[in-house]
């Protein structure tokens, strides 16, 4: 606190006496006493603690008086409140949100390394069959459509090359082309004539040639439940539907076109030859078990 110079203080104690106003009053008469500015100011500020409470002046000198105090701050405005209220972010939460990053990576990764290239036709398939789901079932349980499951699409279509033709072309094709089973003519439980349950759309059009390969490994090694290991599916599976199938990467290449082939072809699988058989550019008869 600075001192107020005590002759300052004197005379503006004479002043207020000779207005009648008692001399303990030292601040706003120093500047009638003509005081220089920086002293005003300063005896402004000291004042409040030196002197004590005006006593008895007039209420509107009193009121004059007052300003000189510091102003008390101002009120936050509303948006400032409600920061200010708004719950922080707890710590745990930081830890968690601070590797979303992380996590948001491995994700985009795991989406974008999910093709066939790396897991296979028969797990794209499951995303084909998204087209499928509505009629048959998201698990293959069937609906306006057969099911697939328990072997069911395995009794129908025992050579895959047969249920690459229904679903390319679907029943109204098969209808004009005259064929009446689609599937195997033995098969267990009677054969399945066309039209029979209803319209199955063909997806010739809508799916690619390697996608309607994809979405048929779905359904004959994940919802029908072929067994890619067994004698019966492991040479079919590995041409077709594993991760180096070479009959999927020859289709998905363009290199092999199903439909135009004219005559049977071999491909070597594992030492073992498997031979596939034209799907042709119009619906024909389905076959019995592959060999028969
Ligand atoms: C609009 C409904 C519908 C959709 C969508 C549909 N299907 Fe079908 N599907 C049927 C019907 C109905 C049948 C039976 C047709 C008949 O009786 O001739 C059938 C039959 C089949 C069969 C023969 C099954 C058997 O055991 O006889 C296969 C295979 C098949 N669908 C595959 C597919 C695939 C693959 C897709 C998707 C790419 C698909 N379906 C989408 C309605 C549908």
């Amino acid at each position: 606190m600075t001192e107020i110079p005590e002759h300052l203080l004197k005379r503006s104690r004479e002043r207020r006496a000779a207005i009648g106003q008692g001399g303990d009053q030292p601040t706003d008469e120093a500047t009638a006493a003509g005081a220089p500015a920086a002293a005003v100011e300063k005896s402004a500020s000291a004042t409040p603690a030196a002197a004590p409470p005006p006593p008895s002046g007039p209420a509107a000198r009193t009121a004059a008086a007052e300003p000189a105090a510091p102003k008390p701050p101002k009120p936050d405005p509303p948006y400032v409140v409600a920061a200010k209220q708004r719950r922080k972010v707890p710590f745990w939460a930081m830890a968690t949100l601070s590797l979303m990053p992380v996590w948001g990576f491995l994700y985009i990764r795991a989406l974008t390394d999910g093709g066939h290239t790396s897991a296979g036709p028969t797990a794209a398939g499951a995303e084909v069959y998204g087209n499928c789901a509505s009629c048959h079932g998201g698990s293959g349980g069937g609906g306006v459509g057969y099911a697939f499951t328990d072997g069911e699409i395995l009794k129908t279509f025992p050579k895959i090359e047969d249920q690459v033709r229904y679903v390319t072309y679907g029943t109204e094709q098969y209808n004009l082309a005259g064929v009446e089973v689609y599937g195997n003519p033995d098969r267990e439980g009677g054969a399945h004539i066309t039209g029979e349950k209803g319209v199955m759309p063909g997806f010739g059009g809508q799916l690619s040639a390697y996608e309607i390969v994809e979405v048929i490994c779905h359904e004959r090694y994940t919802l029908g439940g072929a067994d890619p290991t067994s004698e019966e599916y492991a040479a079919e599976y590995e041409a077709w539907c594993s991760a180096e199938a070479p009959v999927f990467d020859a289709v998905e290449s363009g290199e092999l076109d199903l439909l135009a082939l004219e005559e049977a072809e071999e491909f070597a699988v594992n030492g073992e030859t498997v031979v596939v058989t034209p799907v042709g550019p119009a619906p024909i008869a389905g076959s019995a078990a592959a060999g028969e």
